[in-house]
């Protein structure tokens, strides 16, 4: 028997949400809020695949092997087998009127078939899957995304493709190779849940810490200033996919008026990755923190421009404004979450902030504050 855990964390997007779909630069950073999976398995070709969210009153879903693999011999020929996969707990999975837990198994059964039955098929093992989440679902902070990385690093951990060290508390995965293909599948398995994702999600959730990022590449920021924000939850459920589709619209009927607003969030990336390295080296300079201030408000009013912002989130940034704080959202944006720079033209003003969440906290925000730069996957792996 062999029992894995495996941990990956959320996110927050600086600056580039939307505008790194459309091939400009992001910064993201990892957050210490975290999604665990524990798997437990053993060698039965006759058992079961299910999920079970603790974080969601321990709502279960199962599917049968034999049948699943039954269905996968007619996915050979199909060139996307994860809508095939999709459609296939669509029908056979519609007792479960959740939506989110009919698509957390699509992402679980295309994984598994890529690992165990595609090519090269091993042994398909049972899976049992307990998933606690530190993360709000659809907020913006990454949750599917250190849901599907965590999920793929498990099924290439029992498929012996990849492999990590034994040890009975968690461990941060650092071999280059393994994690690479944690990140290939898991980006196939964010496709599932938003259809065109840039890849930053993912990539953030495998490798941790604070990245700029590009056209599927990623470079480590390694002089991250240590940022004061505040993550802030506005409680306003919304749905990736359909705002980047709405964007992809406008874009697409407007191109002279959006593609300008896109090129000006790339601006603020590029002048937010000199800022963030002149910070690091001069961490008291209040002029350098406004400029960064200055950024942030100027992209909250661009992402609004491209018809994804919310009267919510308004509400958030208008409060944090009042404080003396600049904020945006973070993420798709749409409801979600908002981040709060936490440092005024005068400085981090620790009496300012406590009124700051009080304010929130009373028109039932919930706030936390974000510590950035956390690692990325990490395992917890015994073998009896
Ligand atoms: C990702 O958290 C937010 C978006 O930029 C979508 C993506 O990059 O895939 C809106």
């Amino acid at each position: 028997m062999t029992e894995i855990s495996v941990s990956a964390p959320g996110k927050i997007i600086l600056h580039g949400e939307h505008s790194v779909v459309h091939g400009k630069k992001a910064i993201a950073c990892a957050i210490e809020s975290r999604v665990f999976v524990r798997a437990t398995t053993s060698n039965s070709n006759d058992g079961v695949i299910s999920v079970l969210m603790s974080s969601l009153h321990d709502k279960q879903i199962t599917v049968q092997i034999n049948e699943f693999c039954f269905f996968c011999d007619k996915l050979k020929d199909e060139e996307n087998p994860g809508i095939e996969i999709e459609k296939y707990c669509a029908e056979t999975l519609s007792e479960h009127a959740d939506e989110f837990m009919r698509l957390a198994m699509s992402c679980l059964l295309y994984a598994y078939y890529k690992v165990f039955l595609c090519s090269d098929p091993i042994t398909a093992p049972h899976v049992s899957l307990i998933i606690e989440s530190q993360l709000p679902i659809g907020a913006g902070l990454g949750s599917s995304a250190a849901y599907n990385t965590s999920v793929a690093c498990i099924l290439l951990l029992l498929s012996g493709r990849i492999s990590t060290q034994s040890s009975d508390s968690f461990i941060e995965l650092k071999n280059e190779n393994s994690l690479n293909k944690i990140n290939e599948l898991a980006y196939e398995m964010e496709k599932i849940v938003h259809k065109t994702p840039s890849g930053i999600d993912n990539s953030i959730a495998t490798y941790g810490g604070a990245v700029l990022f590009e056209k599927g590449i990623l470079t480590k920021l390694e002089n991250m200033p240590k940022l004061q924000l505040l993550i802030v939850d506005s409680q306003v459920q919304r749905n990736t996919k359909t705002l980047v589709s709405n964007v992809e619209e406008f874009l697409n009927k407007f191109p002279d008026i959006v593609n300008p607003i896109l090129d000006a969030m790339h601006g603020i990336t590029l002048k937010s990755e000199i800022l963030l390295k002149n910070i690091h080296a001069n961490p008291l300079n209040h002029e350098l923190l406004n400029d960064l201030g200055k950024l942030i408000i100027t992209n909250q009013c661009l992402l609004c421009g491209i018809g994804v912002g919310h009267p919510t989130l308004d509400k958030i940034c208008l409060i944090a404004k009042k404080f003396g704080f600049p904020a945006k959202l973070t993420g798709a944006g749409g409801g979600g979450c908002a981040i709060i720079l936490l440092h005024t033209s005068s400085g981090l003003l620790d009496s300012n902030v406590e009124s700051m969440v009080k304010v929130l906290t009373d028109e039932n925000f919930i706030c936390k504050k974000a510590m950035l730069g956390a690692g990325g996957i990490m395992t917890k792996y015994t073998h009896r």
